[in-house]
C-alpha cells in the first residue's frame, strides 16, 4: 500500500513536471513570436510609406529598404515615426498608427533582422 501511493505521487509530481515543461515551452515560442523583426514587419512599412522618398537612388544614406543602414538610423526612426511624428511629412503616405507603433516596436525589440 505504502509502495503504491509513493508510486502514485511520484506519477503525480511527473505529470506536473510536463505541464511546466509544456508551459514553457509555449511561452518561449509565443515570445519568439511577438518580437518585431525588419524583414517580417519593418520592411513592409518602409516599402509602403517610405520608400517613395527614402530609397537608394534620392537618399542613398537614409535607404531604409537597406537594412544596414535602417538599423544604423533606427533610433532617429523611432525619434521622427513614433516620438515626434513629423515622418512622412505631413503623412502624405498614409502610415497608420499601427504601423507606427511596430516601427517602434521593432526598435525596441533591437532592430532585429
Ligand atoms: C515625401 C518624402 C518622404 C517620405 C514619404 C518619408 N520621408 Fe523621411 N525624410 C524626408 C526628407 C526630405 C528627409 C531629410 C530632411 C529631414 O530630416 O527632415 C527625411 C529624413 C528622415 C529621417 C532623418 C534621418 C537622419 O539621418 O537624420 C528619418 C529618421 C526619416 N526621414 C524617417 C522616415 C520614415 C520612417 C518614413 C516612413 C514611415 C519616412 N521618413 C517617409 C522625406 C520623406
Amino acid at each position: 500500500m505504502v509502495q503504491n501511493s509513493k508510486k502514485v505521487r511520484n506519477k503525480k509530481e511527473d505529470l506536473q513536471g510536463n505541464n511546466l515543461m509544456i508551459f514553457l515551452i509555449l511561452l518561449i515560442s509565443l515570445k519568439a513570436q511577438a518580437i518585431t523583426t525588419y524583414e517580417k514587419d519593418a520592411l513592409p512599412i518602409f516599402k509602403n510609406r517610405c520608400s517613395m522618398c527614402h530609397n537608394s537612388a534620392m537618399m542613398p544614406d537614409k535607404n531604409w529598404l537597406d537594412y544596414d543602414i535602417a538599423k544604423n538610423k533606427s533610433d532617429i526612426i523611432l525619434k521622427r515615426a513614433w516620438i515626434n511624428k513629423d515622418m512622412p511629412p505631413g503623412n502624405s503616405t498614409g502610415i497608420t498608427d499601427q504601423e507606427r507603433e511596430t516601427l517602434k516596436n521593432w526598435v525596441n525589440d533591437g532592430a532585429q533582422k
